[in-house]
């Protein structure tokens, strides 16, 4: 293997939402490049199927059942994560859902709570367990991934736009908070990836991408991978963007 496979030799990784798309195509990645990976989500056969994957390829690799919004499960698997691996190094900010477009005055309260409570608050809830583990090693990194719609919204997508908004601004504070712990917080906006997400469009009619970069989840990898790589001291507080737009 060469040195840039073997980039995170002797990290460990937690990624939140690694049963499918594209927190399966970090995990994978990072497993690639020597990390140890443990894959987070709710459906367990998913999450499996991936860490197996991972361990069949030389990886290493182990699967928990996570839901995000619970404290009491992220603070579980955060703590599990760092007891089998021996620490925790970077944490992967993925895990997320996108409602059913309906503008404000039609919305759904629960849909709305529900959405803030796992785009946001579990974003919130990853990165305060995962804080002490990363200062225990002397630093470390958290990407969170955003979207274009928290930086520029769109009409029909409060719930969606608004968590990621807050998730912008999640990652920006952390990162000022985290500076001299040589723990950078940074957001990777993916754009339109191929995954069940976009392929759950309401109206069942194709989206129109308007011209943007319509990727499969194994092309933001590599951002993902220079996120997780870049040295100490590097860039922190930031947004990266595969975008093809402001935002
Ligand atoms: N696809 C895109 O075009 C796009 C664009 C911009 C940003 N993003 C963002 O990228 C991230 C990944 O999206 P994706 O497109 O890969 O979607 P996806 O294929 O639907 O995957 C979402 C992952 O998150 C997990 N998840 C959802 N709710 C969870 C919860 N409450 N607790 C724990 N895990 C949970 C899902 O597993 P379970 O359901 O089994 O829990 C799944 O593994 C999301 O944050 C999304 O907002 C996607």
């Amino acid at each position: 293997m060469t040195n840039r496979e073997q980039a995170l030799a002797g990290k460990v990784a937690l990624v939140t939402g690694a049963g499918r798309g594209i927190g399966r195509a970090i995990a994978i990645a990072y497993a690639g490049a020597g990390a140890a990976v443990c894959c987070a989500a709710r459906t367990r056969a998913q999450i499996e199927a991936v860490a197996a994957e991972i361990e069949a390829a030389g990886g290493h690799a182990f699967a928990l059942t996570t839901e995000v919004s619970d404290p009491a499960s992220v603070e579980r698997t955060v703590a599990e994560t760092a007891a089998r691996f021996g620490g925790l190094d970077i944490l992967v900010i993925n895990a997320g859902v996108s409602p059913s477009k309906s503008d404000v005055a039609d919305s759904d309260a629960a849909a709305w709570n529900r959405t803030i409570a796992i785009n946001l608050t579990g974003a919130y809830l990853c990165a305060r367990a995962a804080i002490p583990h990363l200062k225990a090693r002397g630093g470390g990194k958290i990407i969170t991934v955003g979207s274009g719609l928290g930086h520029r919204g769109t009409a029909g997508s409060s719930a969606y736009s608004v968590s990621k908004a807050g998730l912008w601004m999640l990652t920006h504070v952390l990162g000022m908070e985290l500076r001299g712990d040589n723990i950078s917080v940074n957001e990777l906006i993916p754009g339109p990836v191929n995954t069940a997400m976009t392929a759950a469009s309401p109206t069942g009619e194709p989206i129109d991408w308007d011209g943007e970069w319509f990727k499969e989840p194994e092309d933001v990898a590599p951002l993902a991978l220079f996120l997780a790589t870049a040295p100490d001291g590097g860039p922190t507080a930031q947004s990266f963007s595969l975008m093809r737009r402001d935002g």
